[in-house]
Protein backbone atom coordinates (compact mmCIF):
# COMPACT_ATOMS: atom_id res chain seq x y z
CA UNK A 1 0.00 0.00 0.00
CA UNK A 2 1.38 3.32 -1.06
CA UNK A 3 2.14 6.47 1.59
CA UNK A 4 -0.99 8.28 2.23
CA UNK A 5 1.73 11.32 1.45
CA UNK A 6 1.95 9.35 -1.67
CA UNK A 7 -1.81 9.17 -2.59
CA UNK A 8 -3.31 11.29 -5.20
CA UNK A 9 -6.04 13.99 -4.53
CA UNK A 10 -9.36 13.14 -5.66
CA UNK A 11 -10.37 14.14 -9.22
CA UNK A 12 -11.99 17.48 -9.94
CA UNK A 13 -15.30 16.94 -10.37
CA UNK A 14 -15.64 14.84 -7.17
CA UNK A 15 -13.26 17.09 -5.66
CA UNK A 16 -16.10 19.98 -6.39
CA UNK A 17 -18.51 17.51 -4.83
CA UNK A 18 -16.50 17.40 -1.85
CA UNK A 19 -15.86 20.50 -1.36
CA UNK A 20 -19.02 21.32 -1.26
CA UNK A 21 -19.87 19.00 1.43
CA UNK A 22 -17.59 20.20 3.78
CA UNK A 23 -18.10 23.87 3.00
CA UNK A 24 -21.85 22.68 4.20
CA UNK A 25 -23.21 19.78 5.74
CA UNK A 26 -21.39 16.27 5.87
CA UNK A 27 -23.52 13.28 5.44
CA UNK A 28 -23.03 10.65 8.00
CA UNK A 29 -22.23 7.00 6.63
CA UNK A 30 -24.50 4.57 7.09
CA UNK A 31 -22.89 2.34 9.47
CA UNK A 32 -20.98 2.87 12.69
CA UNK A 33 -18.20 -0.36 12.24
CA UNK A 34 -14.63 0.15 10.89
CA UNK A 35 -14.76 1.11 7.17
CA UNK A 36 -11.39 -0.32 6.79
CA UNK A 37 -9.39 2.65 6.67
CA UNK A 38 -8.08 2.29 10.33
CA UNK A 39 -6.53 -1.79 9.34
CA UNK A 40 -4.95 -0.16 6.10
CA UNK A 41 -3.93 3.15 7.68
CA UNK A 42 -2.25 1.41 10.56
CA UNK A 43 0.08 -0.48 8.42
CA UNK A 44 0.94 2.65 6.24
CA UNK A 45 2.04 5.77 7.36
CA UNK A 46 5.35 6.12 6.42
CA UNK A 47 7.74 9.04 5.06
CA UNK A 48 10.86 9.92 2.88
CA UNK A 49 11.83 12.92 4.78
CA UNK A 50 14.97 13.03 6.41
CA UNK A 51 16.08 15.18 9.07
CA UNK A 52 19.15 17.15 10.30
CA UNK A 53 20.80 16.30 13.59
CA UNK A 54 21.99 20.05 14.46
CA UNK A 55 20.59 21.95 16.91
CA UNK A 56 17.95 20.47 18.92
CA UNK A 57 17.13 19.84 22.80
CA UNK A 58 15.03 17.04 24.33
CA UNK A 59 12.88 16.96 26.96
CA UNK A 60 10.19 14.06 27.99
CA UNK A 61 11.65 11.89 25.61
CA UNK A 62 10.66 14.55 22.59
CA UNK A 63 12.59 16.93 20.28
CA UNK A 64 12.61 20.12 19.96
CA UNK A 65 14.40 23.04 18.42
CA UNK A 66 17.19 24.81 19.73
CA UNK A 67 17.35 27.99 17.63
CA UNK A 68 15.27 30.98 19.38
CA UNK A 69 14.71 28.09 22.14
CA UNK A 70 11.03 27.71 23.19
CA UNK A 71 9.77 29.72 20.27
CA UNK A 72 7.48 26.46 19.29
CA UNK A 73 6.50 24.34 22.07
CA UNK A 74 6.02 21.47 20.22
CA UNK A 75 8.61 18.92 19.32
CA UNK A 76 10.10 18.16 15.99
CA UNK A 77 11.16 14.58 16.05
CA UNK A 78 10.22 11.88 13.04
CA UNK A 79 6.91 11.15 14.33
CA UNK A 80 6.15 14.87 14.56
CA UNK A 81 7.15 14.98 10.68
CA UNK A 82 5.67 12.38 10.22
CA UNK A 83 2.15 13.72 11.35
CA UNK A 84 3.00 16.67 9.75
CA UNK A 85 2.98 15.10 6.43
CA UNK A 86 -0.12 13.53 7.20
CA UNK A 87 -1.71 16.88 7.74
CA UNK A 88 -0.64 17.72 4.40
CA UNK A 89 -2.34 14.66 2.81
CA UNK A 90 -5.26 15.30 4.46
CA UNK A 91 -5.43 19.22 3.95
CA UNK A 92 -4.89 18.05 -0.32
CA UNK A 93 -7.59 15.99 -0.15
CA UNK A 94 -9.78 18.39 1.37
CA UNK A 95 -8.81 20.48 -0.76
CA UNK A 96 -8.93 18.56 -4.00
CA UNK A 97 -5.41 18.57 -4.28
CA UNK A 98 -4.89 22.34 -3.97
CA UNK A 99 -2.19 23.84 -2.65
CA UNK A 100 -3.71 27.21 -2.23
CA UNK A 101 -6.71 29.23 -3.30
CA UNK A 102 -5.41 32.99 -3.97
CA UNK A 103 -5.40 33.76 -7.74
CA UNK A 104 -2.07 34.04 -8.42
CA UNK A 105 -0.78 34.20 -11.80
CA UNK A 106 2.97 33.29 -12.63
CA UNK A 107 3.83 33.87 -9.44
CA UNK A 108 8.09 33.98 -9.69
CA UNK A 109 9.22 34.68 -5.78
CA UNK A 110 7.50 32.39 -3.16
CA UNK A 111 8.24 32.36 0.56
CA UNK A 112 6.61 29.54 2.82
CA UNK A 113 6.74 30.78 6.38
CA UNK A 114 6.73 27.87 8.69
CA UNK A 115 7.71 25.62 6.24
CA UNK A 116 8.11 22.62 8.86
CA UNK A 117 8.98 19.65 6.52
CA UNK A 118 9.05 22.03 3.77
CA UNK A 119 6.02 19.46 2.31
CA UNK A 120 4.28 22.28 0.73
CA UNK A 121 7.07 24.46 -0.40
CA UNK A 122 8.37 21.36 -2.95
CA UNK A 123 4.98 20.52 -3.81
CA UNK A 124 4.14 24.53 -4.93
CA UNK A 125 8.04 24.37 -6.67
CA UNK A 126 7.10 21.34 -8.77
CA UNK A 127 3.65 22.80 -9.28
CA UNK A 128 5.23 25.86 -10.62
CA UNK A 129 8.64 25.03 -11.72
CA UNK A 130 9.38 28.82 -12.86
CA UNK A 131 8.70 30.11 -9.36
CA UNK A 132 11.85 30.69 -6.61
CA UNK A 133 10.31 29.22 -3.60
CA UNK A 134 12.00 30.02 -0.01
CA UNK A 135 11.02 27.95 3.47
CA UNK A 136 12.26 28.76 6.31
CA UNK A 137 11.30 27.51 9.71
CA UNK A 138 12.93 27.11 13.60
CA UNK A 139 14.03 23.73 12.86
CA UNK A 140 16.09 22.14 9.61
CA UNK A 141 14.39 19.80 9.39
CA UNK A 142 13.88 19.88 5.59
CA UNK A 143 15.44 17.02 3.06
CA UNK A 144 18.20 18.30 1.15
CA UNK A 145 16.76 16.36 -2.43
CA UNK A 146 14.72 18.92 -3.32
CA UNK A 147 13.80 20.76 -6.64
CA UNK A 148 16.30 23.28 -7.66
CA UNK A 149 14.11 26.22 -7.32
CA UNK A 150 13.24 25.68 -3.91
CA UNK A 151 15.68 26.64 -0.72
CA UNK A 152 15.31 26.22 2.53
CA UNK A 153 16.59 28.78 5.54
CA UNK A 154 16.44 28.78 9.34
CA UNK A 155 14.64 31.63 10.59
CA UNK A 156 12.20 32.94 13.40
CA UNK A 157 9.55 34.61 11.45
CA UNK A 158 8.38 37.03 14.34
CA UNK A 159 12.50 38.24 14.74
CA UNK A 160 12.77 41.47 11.85
CA UNK A 161 12.69 39.94 8.68
CA UNK A 162 15.54 40.20 6.50
CA UNK A 163 14.10 40.15 3.04
CA UNK A 164 14.28 42.78 0.12
CA UNK A 165 10.76 44.95 0.63
CA UNK A 166 8.60 44.54 -2.36
CA UNK A 167 9.93 40.80 -2.85
CA UNK A 168 7.03 38.40 -3.15
CA UNK A 169 4.62 37.38 -5.26
CA UNK A 170 3.36 34.96 -2.70
CA UNK A 171 3.65 34.34 0.85
CA UNK A 172 2.33 31.37 2.66
CA UNK A 173 1.29 30.17 6.17
CA UNK A 174 -0.28 26.96 7.08
CA UNK A 175 -0.64 25.74 10.58
CA UNK A 176 1.10 28.49 12.44
CA UNK A 177 -1.44 29.07 15.06
CA UNK A 178 -0.45 27.32 17.54
CA UNK A 179 2.60 29.40 17.77
CA UNK A 180 2.52 33.02 16.51
CA UNK A 181 2.31 35.30 19.29
CA UNK A 182 2.05 38.74 17.06
CA UNK A 183 0.00 37.70 14.15
CA UNK A 184 -1.11 41.44 13.29
CA UNK A 185 2.70 42.74 13.11
CA UNK A 186 3.72 39.32 11.01
CA UNK A 187 1.11 40.31 8.39
CA UNK A 188 2.03 43.81 8.52
CA UNK A 189 5.43 42.63 7.52
CA UNK A 190 4.17 40.11 5.15
CA UNK A 191 2.76 43.58 3.60
CA UNK A 192 6.02 45.70 3.14
CA UNK A 193 7.60 42.38 1.60
CA UNK A 194 5.21 41.71 -0.84
CA UNK A 195 5.19 42.91 -4.40
CA UNK A 196 2.26 45.39 -5.09
CA UNK A 197 -0.85 43.19 -6.54
CA UNK A 198 0.89 40.01 -4.58
CA UNK A 199 -1.05 37.56 -2.11
CA UNK A 200 -0.97 36.49 1.06
CA UNK A 201 -2.50 33.09 2.58
CA UNK A 202 -3.58 31.56 5.74
CA UNK A 203 -4.29 28.32 5.88
CA UNK A 204 -5.52 27.06 9.58
CA UNK A 205 -7.66 24.56 11.35
CA UNK A 206 -9.31 25.88 13.85
CA UNK A 207 -9.33 23.69 17.06
CA UNK A 208 -12.89 24.34 18.43
CA UNK A 209 -14.51 20.77 18.13
CA UNK A 210 -18.25 20.93 16.88
CA UNK A 211 -20.67 18.59 15.80
CA UNK A 212 -24.03 19.41 13.52
CA UNK A 213 -26.17 16.82 15.33
CA UNK A 214 -25.35 17.17 18.98
CA UNK A 215 -23.22 14.09 18.80
CA UNK A 216 -20.28 15.34 21.24
CA UNK A 217 -21.11 13.94 24.94
CA UNK A 218 -20.95 17.12 27.65
CA UNK A 219 -18.46 15.41 29.40
CA UNK A 220 -16.18 14.48 26.21
CA UNK A 221 -12.60 14.16 26.94
CA UNK A 222 -10.87 15.55 23.47
CA UNK A 223 -12.83 18.94 24.39
CA UNK A 224 -11.99 19.04 27.26
CA UNK A 225 -7.97 18.38 26.41
CA UNK A 226 -8.56 20.94 23.84
CA UNK A 227 -10.02 23.71 26.21
CA UNK A 228 -6.71 22.63 28.54
CA UNK A 229 -4.17 23.36 24.95
CA UNK A 230 -5.97 26.49 24.78
CA UNK A 231 -5.33 27.49 27.97
CA UNK A 232 -2.46 26.57 28.11
CA UNK A 233 -0.85 28.44 25.04
CA UNK A 234 -2.74 31.32 26.11
CA UNK A 235 0.04 31.60 29.01
CA UNK A 236 2.41 31.62 26.60
CA UNK A 237 0.75 34.55 24.63
CA UNK A 238 -0.21 32.35 21.61
CA UNK A 239 -4.19 32.43 21.01
CA UNK A 240 -5.21 29.10 19.36
CA UNK A 241 -8.46 31.00 18.07
CA UNK A 242 -6.97 33.91 16.14
CA UNK A 243 -7.78 32.04 12.84
CA UNK A 244 -11.13 33.46 13.28
CA UNK A 245 -9.36 36.95 13.04
CA UNK A 246 -7.42 36.24 9.84
CA UNK A 247 -10.30 37.91 7.82
CA UNK A 248 -10.27 41.52 9.78
CA UNK A 249 -6.73 41.68 10.38
CA UNK A 250 -5.75 40.91 6.46
CA UNK A 251 -8.26 43.81 5.98
CA UNK A 252 -7.21 46.05 8.78
CA UNK A 253 -2.94 45.47 7.56
CA UNK A 254 -4.62 46.99 4.34
CA UNK A 255 -4.93 43.71 1.86
CA UNK A 256 -8.03 43.67 -0.81
CA UNK A 257 -10.09 41.34 -2.36
CA UNK A 258 -9.77 39.27 1.25
CA UNK A 259 -11.67 36.01 0.74
CA UNK A 260 -12.14 33.26 3.11
CA UNK A 261 -13.37 29.79 2.79
CA UNK A 262 -14.27 27.42 5.92
CA UNK A 263 -14.54 23.42 5.45
CA UNK A 264 -14.83 20.95 8.30
CA UNK A 265 -13.03 18.69 8.55
CA UNK A 266 -14.30 15.06 10.21
CA UNK A 267 -12.72 13.95 13.19
CA UNK A 268 -12.91 9.99 12.23
CA UNK A 269 -14.36 8.18 9.67
CA UNK A 270 -18.50 8.81 10.14
CA UNK A 271 -18.75 10.47 7.05
CA UNK A 272 -20.81 8.67 4.20
CA UNK A 273 -18.41 10.18 1.10
CA UNK A 274 -15.24 8.04 1.05
CA UNK A 275 -12.64 11.50 0.47
CA UNK A 276 -14.40 13.00 3.11
CA UNK A 277 -14.00 9.10 5.78
CA UNK A 278 -10.40 10.26 4.42
CA UNK A 279 -9.98 12.89 5.34
CA UNK A 280 -11.34 11.92 8.98
CA UNK A 281 -9.08 9.05 9.48
CA UNK A 282 -6.52 11.32 8.96
CA UNK A 283 -7.77 13.80 11.11
CA UNK A 284 -8.35 11.70 13.63
CA UNK A 285 -5.01 10.45 13.20
CA UNK A 286 -3.71 13.62 13.41
CA UNK A 287 -5.38 14.63 16.77
CA UNK A 288 -4.55 11.36 18.81
CA UNK A 289 -0.69 11.17 17.55
CA UNK A 290 -0.52 14.86 18.32
CA UNK A 291 -1.74 14.13 21.43
CA UNK A 292 1.36 13.62 23.88
CA UNK A 293 3.74 16.16 21.78
CA UNK A 294 1.24 18.84 21.45
CA UNK A 295 0.01 18.43 25.30
CA UNK A 296 3.61 18.07 27.23
CA UNK A 297 5.14 21.95 27.36
CA UNK A 298 1.97 23.29 27.59
CA UNK A 299 0.28 21.52 30.38
CA UNK A 300 3.47 20.98 32.36
CA UNK A 301 4.94 24.55 31.86
CA UNK A 302 1.64 26.27 31.06
CA UNK A 303 -0.64 24.97 33.21
CA UNK A 304 1.72 22.98 35.85
CA UNK A 305 0.58 19.58 35.40
CA UNK A 306 3.36 16.99 35.97
CA UNK A 307 4.08 14.53 33.39
CA UNK A 308 2.69 11.65 34.90
CA UNK A 309 -0.63 13.72 35.34
CA UNK A 310 -0.44 14.46 31.66
CA UNK A 311 0.08 10.99 30.35
CA UNK A 312 -2.93 9.64 32.85
CA UNK A 313 -5.12 12.15 31.33
CA UNK A 314 -4.33 11.24 27.48
CA UNK A 315 -5.78 7.65 28.70
CA UNK A 316 -9.19 9.16 29.08
CA UNK A 317 -8.42 11.53 25.67
CA UNK A 318 -7.64 8.25 23.47
CA UNK A 319 -10.60 6.46 24.57
CA UNK A 320 -12.91 9.34 23.87
CA UNK A 321 -11.81 8.55 19.99
CA UNK A 322 -13.63 5.31 20.00
CA UNK A 323 -17.15 6.56 20.73
CA UNK A 324 -18.51 5.97 17.04
CA UNK A 325 -21.75 7.58 17.66
CA UNK A 326 -19.50 10.95 18.05
CA UNK A 327 -20.08 13.08 14.60
CA UNK A 328 -17.33 16.02 15.09
CA UNK A 329 -15.56 18.13 13.04
CA UNK A 330 -12.86 20.92 13.13
CA UNK A 331 -12.92 23.66 10.38
CA UNK A 332 -10.15 24.95 8.20
CA UNK A 333 -10.18 28.49 7.64
CA UNK A 334 -8.20 29.84 4.31
CA UNK A 335 -8.41 33.28 3.99
CA UNK A 336 -6.04 34.87 1.16
CA UNK A 337 -5.68 39.19 0.36
CA UNK A 338 -3.88 41.28 -2.28
CA UNK A 339 -1.16 43.78 -1.55
CA UNK A 340 -3.29 47.07 -3.34
CA UNK A 341 -1.73 47.07 -7.01
CA UNK A 342 -0.59 50.94 -6.55
CA UNK A 343 0.95 49.62 -3.27
CA UNK A 344 0.67 50.70 0.54
C1 LIG B 1 2.49 22.79 12.66
S1 LIG B 1 3.98 22.97 11.77
C2 LIG B 1 3.41 23.38 10.13
C3 LIG B 1 4.43 23.11 9.06
C4 LIG B 1 4.04 23.52 7.64
N1 LIG B 1 3.62 24.91 7.56
C5 LIG B 1 2.96 22.64 7.08
O1 LIG B 1 1.81 23.08 6.99
O2 LIG B 1 3.26 21.49 6.72
C6 LIG B 1 4.51 24.55 12.36
C7 LIG B 1 5.93 24.85 11.93
O3 LIG B 1 6.15 26.24 12.12
C8 LIG B 1 7.43 26.43 12.64
N2 LIG B 1 7.44 27.71 13.35
C9 LIG B 1 6.72 28.04 14.43
N3 LIG B 1 6.97 29.31 14.80
C10 LIG B 1 7.87 29.79 13.91
C11 LIG B 1 8.55 31.03 13.78
N4 LIG B 1 8.35 32.04 14.64
N5 LIG B 1 9.43 31.18 12.77
C12 LIG B 1 9.65 30.16 11.88
N6 LIG B 1 9.04 28.96 11.97
C13 LIG B 1 8.18 28.78 12.97
C14 LIG B 1 7.67 25.24 13.54
O4 LIG B 1 9.05 25.03 13.76
C15 LIG B 1 7.00 24.14 12.75
O5 LIG B 1 7.90 23.48 11.91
Amino acid sequence: MPSPVAQSPPKAEEAEAVAHQAETTIEVGGSESDTGYESEWASSVSTSVSSSVRDYTFENGRRYHKYSEGRYLFPNDESEQEREDMKHAMVLNLCGGRLHYAPLDNPQSVLDIGTGTGIWAIDFGDEYPSASVLGVDLSPIQPSWVPPNVKFMVDDAESPWIYPINNFDFIHLRHLASSLKDTPALINQAMVNLKPGGWIEMQELYFDLSSDDDSIPEAHAFSKWLTFVRQGLETFGVDLLSPAKTQDRLKDAGFENVTERIFKVPIGTWPKNQTLAKVGLYGQAMCVDGLQGNSMKTFTKGLGWTADEVEVFLVDVRDSFKDRKVHSYLTFRVCYGQKPVGGV
